[in-house]
């Protein structure tokens, strides 16, 4: 590879090096910030772009590569890149709820479906996974993420770039992973995005680097920086961390990109002038600049004032150069480029893993006298301002997918009724009749429209359909812009206008199942004490509506877990199962005052992690240890629980294993996931569940940054979720 990567760097111009380093977008197609790039045409014929994003399709980059190819003195040709998330144009459930499936092959092939389709739209890079580490429910990017667990995140990571990459990145049919971003985009001050972040780097190490590590480790192509601070450094242009962390440390060879103007916001962090912020992310080991040009504009100059070498510019394009050697581009530019492969798009096949995915991605978070699942029997009223919804099925971030193609919960229900069903619809209320924010949220489109009517005369419609059903099924919550980048709230409720209807609709004394429709955690307190059941869709793709309905009639018994926490209060975020001791911890007493906890709310959240129910009911044995005493390295622990299905139906369980290191030289969180397994057990079955330890999971970051394991004693839990656990203790010292 060098040889090839060197004789051709050998005959490059400064400006053609530099050229390599520029990402651009040409905007009008999918704009996804705020800048698009001017004479993109130009550019590339100029030599002086490395690569594109924001466009997609063969008959739209065939051309485009064409005039890199056979325009420019080189012919060197361009990278393609797109924010492929979730699914291309068969849309998955979100991130966030594909991470509750706690199903790796599935996330696997998700990703796999992914690449095969944006390979056949002419593209070779994804800007996916986003693996950050997200607490806080106001910040509306944790619907990109796995949650807030750096176990399980980690484990999402290398299912998605191995989903991607495949084994063999030439192959046309797989792509470049990006992981982003790189770092600790999670942790922003407030939940407001873009905001500060400062935290211990001793927390960077042990809960925010693991999953972009773990995703380094399975061989990802890029990294793209994130676009806050980290250690009063924009990552952007933090060296310690983009070469002595991820190149020195971890041992990360791929390419490093900017964020979307990400070198040039720099100046507004309070770093300099766009020469001085440039010089800087070169020197710190970003590699490519996207959109904003600060390297196309003052590299050249900065290289003579001697702020930046020509090796690192040479470095940067080699990076550049290698990942397209990677990819296969130099062999065939066009590798990717084939207006015939678009039989690839949309199968049937891939639908239909569309509508698992969305099935078991829904978390069922209540359900009272066991009012789900439905019988297809009797009236149904489905109410609500997202129940015959199809514009905002599919979440953020679905650029290629067609909403049209998604079916509303209400053509779900309907497809599952026969003639003996008889279903009646009203909207009840708007998602929000506030025409600002209505305004904000139909940026790329309308997704949010207002029905003019008075709201009581809504809400009447709705009751009338609801006197005359057996049951109603109320789809509320969230549009699609509502979470997402730049859409946090601070209210993370159902969106306030709904619960006017909601509280009608309750009044009834009807049997009321809410069907949650969000990108984020919301804080559904009043709907659990009003609702009979509450069932978590999230935003579930192409195929959410038949998912979903088939969730709600119980041809896929409900098995998702909750892969991050439900707060109580919003004056509880962050909220967080692996939380500290502290030196107060609040043991229950309501008046012993000097306590961690509030005076007004509990310090528990609504639903904990891990939690999620199913049809049937699932009984945990007490936990056996092979042994209780260990000894060195290489001990090794078998815990196992025998878990059985007490209930009517089969069913899926995800068994959790969490550790505790009750002394040791830092101190540790409570609880720390270090195992799950899923078991599928037919009514009356049970099944051992083993987990083989070992002293990697006592691991942890001490005040020196290394990870160590300290003898003691360690306490082994497993169970449901961190709520409902059972444990039990083992001595573990050295040889
Ligand atoms: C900004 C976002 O932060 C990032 O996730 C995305 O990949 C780029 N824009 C490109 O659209």
């Amino acid at each position: 590879m060098s040889q090839f990567i060197d004789d051709l760097i050998e005959r490059m111009t400064l400006a053609e090096k530099i050229g390599q380093l520029n990402l651009v977008t040409p905007g009008g197609f999918t704009n996804t910030g705020p800048v698009v790039t001017e004479g993109v045409e130009q550019k590339i014929c100029g030599g002086l772009v490395g690569g594109m994003f924001g466009i997609y399709g063969a008959a739209a980059l065939r051309p485009l590569q064409q005039m890199a190819v056979e325009k420019t003195r080189l012919g060197i040709p361009l990278l393609f890149g797109l924010d492929v998330i979730h699914g291309h144009k068969t849309v998955f459930p979100l991130p966030l709820a594909l991470a509750c499936t706690w199903d790796m092959a599935l996330i696997e092939k998700t990703a796999r479906i992914a690449a095969v389709e944006a390979a056949a739209d002419g593209l070779n890079w994804v800007f996916s996974p986003m693996v950050d580490i997200a607490r806080d429910p106001r910040w509306g990017r944790i619907a990109e993420g796995s949650g807030e667990d750096p176990f399980l995140g980690a484990a999402i990571a290398r299912a998605m770039v191995q989903g991607y990459q495949g084994d063999d990145l030439a192959l046309p049919d797989t792509v470049m992973a990006c992981v982003k971003h790189f770092a600790l985009y999670g942790g922003a001050e407030s939940g407001r995005d873009y905001n500060t972040v400062d935290m211990s780097r001793i927390r960077m190490y042990e809960t925010y680097f693991p999953p972009y590590k773990a995703a380094v480790d399975a061989g990802v192509g890029s990294v793209m920086c994130a676009f806050n601070e980290v250690d009063g450094i924009p990552a952007t242009g933090n060296k310690w961390l983009m070469t002595d962390v991820l190149r020195g440390e971890w041992g990360f060879e791929g390419l490093a990109v900017s964020d979307y103007t990400g070198i040039n916001e720099m100046s507004a962090h309070g770093l300099g002038d766009l020469a001085a912020v440039a010089a800087l992310s070169l020197r710190a080991g970003t590699d490519m600049d996207m959109v904003g040009e600060g390297y196309l504009t003052t590299l050249e100059k900065s290289l003579e004032d001697g702020r930046v070498s020509l090796g690192e510019i040479d470095q940067a394009c080699r990076r550049v150069l290698e990942a397209k050697q990677k990819l296969g581009l130099f062999d065939d530019p066009f590798r990717y480029i084939d207006e015939k492969r678009t039989e690839n798009i949309l199968t049937a096949d891939s639908r239909a893993f569309a509508r698992e995915t969305a099935a078991q991605s829904c978390v069922l978070l209540q359900n009272k006298a066991g009012v789900l699942p439905l019988k297809t029997a009797g009236t149904i009223a489905v109410i609500g301002p997202l129940a015959a919804d199809r514009r905002n099925m599919q979440g953020t971030w679905s650029i290629a997918g067609d909403w049209q193609l998604c079916a509303s919960v209400l053509d779900g229900i309907k497809a599952q009724c026969g003639q003996n069903t008889e279903i009646l619809h009203a909207r009840g209320a708007n998602i929000t009749n506030d025409p600002v924010l209505a305004q904000r949220l139909n940026f790329a489109g309308e997704k949010v429209d207002i029905d003019p009517r008075p709201p009581a005369d809504m809400i009447a419609e709705a009751l009338a359909c609801a006197e005359k059903a057996d049951v109603i099924v109320a789809v509320v919550g969230e549009a699609q812009e509502m979470s997402g980048e730049a859409s946090c709230r601070a209210d993370i409720g159902i969106p306030e206008d709904q619960r006017p209807l909601l509280e009608a609709l309750a009044a009834t004394g009807k049997p009321l199942v809410l069907v949650v429709i969000t990108g984020r955690p919301l804080v559904l307190t009043w709907e659990q004490a009003h609702a009979d059941a509450i069932l978590l869709m999230w935003f579930g793709g192409t195929e959410a509506g038949h998912g979903t309905a088939d969730v709600l009639f119980g041809q896929h018994n409900p098995s998702g877990r909750l892969a991050v926490t439900f707060p109580y209060h919003v004056g509880q975020v962050p909220v967080y199962y692996a939380h500290k001791n502290t030196g107060r911890p609040y043991g229950g007493d309501m008046l012993d005052k000097f306590k961690s906890r509030y005076l007004d709310i509990p310090n528990e959240p609504l639903w904990p992690f891990g939690f999620g129910l199913s049809y049937t009911t699932f009984d945990y044995g007490t936990l056996r240890l092979d042994k209780t005493a260990l000894q060195g390295e290489d001990d090794r622990l078998q815990a196992t629980i025998a878990v059985t299905n007490t209930g009517p139906v089969t069913g899926t369980e995800t068994v959790q294993l969490y550790l505790t290191d009750p002394v040791a030289s830092v101190a540790r969180a409570v609880l720390d996931l270090r195992g799950f397994q899923k078991v599928h057990l037919a009514p009356g079955e049970t099944a051992d569940v083993t987990f083989s330890i070992t002293s990697a999971a006592l691991r942890f970051f001490n005040a020196d940054l290394q990870h160590v394991w300290e003898p003691g004693e360690f306490i082994i839990h497993t169970g449901p979720h961190v709520a409902a656990l059972k444990s039990a203790a083992v001595q573990w010292i050295r040889d």
